[in-house]
């Protein structure tokens, strides 16, 4: 029987944690502020922007929300993010991800202020986490690492193997565990033998996008799954990348989908936001 890792249980103790300083930081007269852009009427887009506004007030933070048509022109959004780059009262911009077709995101990324870029999807912060002198960690990855944490997983020397490499999860996860001295390989499509590299990894994170795609016969018996899939099954139901019913008694530990990395992300958007607000107020 593995350890689940409790990503609810853990959300709530970053959230807390960053309430209390939140709470600390208003007697100073700073109120973290937290702007979030979304682009068209995506149903998960709007779910995950909910649940974000939703975080921001139990934390005690100022929030807006822009819901923009599908059709709003890449002028038009560039125009916001530069309004919103000026804004005092604003600290963290958030524009949800994925745009609607047309618009340009990597434009939009880049023109978000490095010092409001609470995702870490900004070419200055993606290259400040490579050399490991960073504000902010992208908040999934970073998520992923408290985790690992709670579930007191050693990753010094350990074989960690990352399945996907997307510049949002799967390249800056590698990055995080190299930092921590993991020996690090990053499989993709590609890969010419998936299960002979993933049956190696002590530490496995699965951020592929495809439905129970990672099998027992895949992970090494006692390996610690971390599982970043959000997807639907055959019946339309949320599961991950991982066959957890399958995989869950191989495994030491492992996340479930849900309960498990999902909430992490948003107690990590909270965290960067309050380290935003406070270097950009000159506190600490
Ligand atoms: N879409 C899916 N995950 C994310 C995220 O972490 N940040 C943003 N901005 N969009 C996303």
């Amino acid at each position: 029987m593995a350890y689940i890792i409790d990503g609810k249980a853990v959300s709530a103790k970053v959230r807390a944690e960053v309430a209390e300083e939140t709470a600390a930081l208003k007697e100073r007269g700073v109120t973290p502020g937290l702007a979030v852009i979304i682009v068209g009427d995506d149903p998960a887009s709007r779910t995950y922007v909910n649940n974000k506004k939703k975080a921001c007030a139990e934390v005690g933070f100022y929030s807006e929300e822009y819901a923009l048509p599908a059709d709003t022109s890449q002028a038009e959004l560039m125009a916001l993010v530069r309004e919103l780059n000026e804004k005092k009262e604003i600290n963290g911009i958030l524009c949800q991800l994925p745009l609607p077709k047309g618009l340009d995101e990597g434009e939009i990324i880049e023109a978000i202020s490095p010092k409001k870029d609470v995702d870490a999807f900004h070419a200055s912060n993606v290259g400040k986490i490579m050399i490991g002198d960073f504000d902010f960690l992208p908040c999934t990855p970073a998520g992923v690492m408290e985790l690992l944490k709670d579930a007191g997983t050693e990753i010094s020397g350990k074989e960690c193997v990352v399945v996907g490499r997307s510049n949002i999860v799967g390249k800056p996860m590698a990055m995080l565990l190299l930092h921590k001295h993991g020996t690090v390989t990053i499989c993709h499509s590609r890969t010419a033998d998936l299960k002979e590299v993933t049956k190696r990894a002590d530490i496995l994170v699965a951020a592929v996008g495809i439905p129970k795609f990672i099998k027992a016969d895949m992970v090494k018996p006692g390996a610690v799954v971390i599982d970043v899939g959000m997807d639907r099954d055959e019946n339309g139901k949320l599961c991950g990348d991982v066959d957890f019913a399958e995989v869950e008694p191989v495994a030491s530990a492992i996340t479930p989908v849900p309960g498990g990395v999902g909430p992490m992300t948003i107690a990590m958007l909270m965290k960067n936001t309050l380290a935003a607000a406070k270097i950009q107020n000159g506190v600490e």
